[in-house]
């Protein structure tokens, strides 16, 4: 058995006097789709930035695969195994589909040199290419991302984060602004995808029903600490979130 890809142990982060995390804990296995709710401002997009190292924690420590990284810098973590995506688009906006993906390859593999081997520059295309099929955008792969439409920039958002493939990649709600028939889609990908590459997921999402289906972890935060976790299922049935976090959201999901 393989330890956790992902650890964040008693972390607490401060904004001046104010804990944004209090003692916050996370543990991540290979493999495993690990969702974080709770109430706006309870920290949870924080809790991804001390992870991918935007900010140092006052206390406690971050571990990528047992190792303590709590004070690397954050373009070391995203080469040793690291993707994000981020609550807004993070695309860079003068580049198509296919040079989106190979730019963040390239950015893990941290190929600066002017002329490249030609055999490295094409296993690197060869992976970006293979990234765009498996999410099905293979045929917008040489449009400009400023021509996408929503739906598929938030899709190329998700093919980006697995590119270079991560050890353990971060999403903050990636299907924000979707139907639900495109939500489900992606799930399904997401799924599939992290079994296939062996790659632990965190996500950050408010649509509940959605991460019933894809989490097999489910935590919730509440002031920047940890007020549940566990089984989703068993999580969603404690009468404390119900009520204080979940409200009208529990009931329409039948849960
Ligand atoms: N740079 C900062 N300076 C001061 N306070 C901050 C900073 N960044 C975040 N905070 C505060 O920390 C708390 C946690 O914010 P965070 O963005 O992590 O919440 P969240 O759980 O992601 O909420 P949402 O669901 O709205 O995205 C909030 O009270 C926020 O105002
Ligand atoms: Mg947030």
């Amino acid at each position: 058995m393989s330890g956790p890809v992902l650890q964040a142990r008693d972390v607490t982060l401060r904004f001046g006097g104010f804990a944004a995390l209090d003692k916050f804990n996370l543990e991540v296995r290979p493999e495993e789709v690990h969702g974080l709710i709770g109430p706006n401002g309870a920290g949870k997009t924080t809790s991804f930035d001390v992870i991918t190292g935007v900010y140092r924690p006052n206390e406690g420590s971050v571990l990528l695969e047992g190792r303590d990284i709590t004070r690397w810098r954050s373009h070391r973590r995203t080469r040793a195994g690291i993707g994000r995506s981020f609550q807004t688009v993070g695309l860079a906006p003068g580049l198509t589909s296919h040079g989106n993906v190979l730019a963040t390859v390239e950015a893990v593999q941290r190929v600066w040199a002017p002329f490249p081997a030609p055999a490295a520059r094409a296993r690197r295309r060869a992976e970006a290419d293979e990234l765009l099929a498996f999410f099905g955008l293979q045929d917008v792969a040489d449009t400009q991302v400023t021509e996408l439409p929503l739906g598929l920039t938030k899709l190329l958002e998700l093919a980006k984060v697995f590119a270079g493939q991560p050890k353990v990649v971060l999403l903050d709600e990636p299907f924000a602004g979707l139907s639900t028939g495109e939500a489900s889609e992606r799930v399904k990908l997401i799924s599939e995808r992290r079994k296939q590459a062996r790659t632990g997921v965190v996500i950050v999402e408010h649509d509940v029903p959605l991460l019933l289906d894809l989490c097999d972890t489910l935590t919730v935060l509440d002031a920047g600490s940890v007020a549940v976790s566990g089984i989703p299922h068993e999580v969603m049935s404690d009468a404390a979130v119900r009520e204080a976090y979940m409200g009208e959201v529990v009931e329409e999901a039948g849960v």
